[in-house]
């Protein structure tokens, strides 16, 4: 269970984070942060590259940090963007929260006050997640 100020801080971890995007080829700043069961927040922005391929949005950033510090276990993901359309995660970021939680709560925010609240499993019905079959 998530409460309204787990959301709140969730929200507002992403909304810091998103000025340290590294994102001197799109302009775009995203920030992105998760929730694990026990409160702890992780976040993460967007990391661009000049080979434009191996950029890091800023949801698998911060999944990225919250596995390797030992937290897999995620219940919510926080984006933010400018606006709508900076707030919907690219395909491979949706898989990657399929992966830690189908369930995971995905809130979506834009600074223009965009607002809506989904689930991974449905930004991604039918995903690739056989991994859910064992241990992980
Ligand atoms: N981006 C994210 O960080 N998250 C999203 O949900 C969509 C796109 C980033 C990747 C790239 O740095 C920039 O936005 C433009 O695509």
């Amino acid at each position: 269970m998530t409460t309204k100020e787990d959301h709140r801080r969730l929200v507002e971890a992403a909304k810091s984070v998103r000025m340290n995007a590294y994102s001197p080829y799109s302009g775009v700043k995203i920030g992105a942060a998760v929730l694990t069961p026990d409160g702890k927040i992780f976040a993460g922005c967007n990391v661009e590259n000049a080979s434009y391929g191996l950029s890091c949005c800023a949801e698998r950033t911060a999944i990225l940090k919250a596995v390797s510090e030992g937290s897999r276990k995620l219940v919510a993901l926080a984006v933010v963007g400018k606006s709508e359309e900076f707030t919907s995660p690219c395909g491979a970021c949706r898989q990657f929260m399929v992966e830690f939680n189908p369930r995971m709560k995905v809130l979506r925010r834009g600074v223009d006050g965009f607002t809506e609240d989904t689930t991974a499993d449905s930004l991604l019905p039918g995903a690739f997640n056989p991994a859910e079959l064992s241990q992980k």
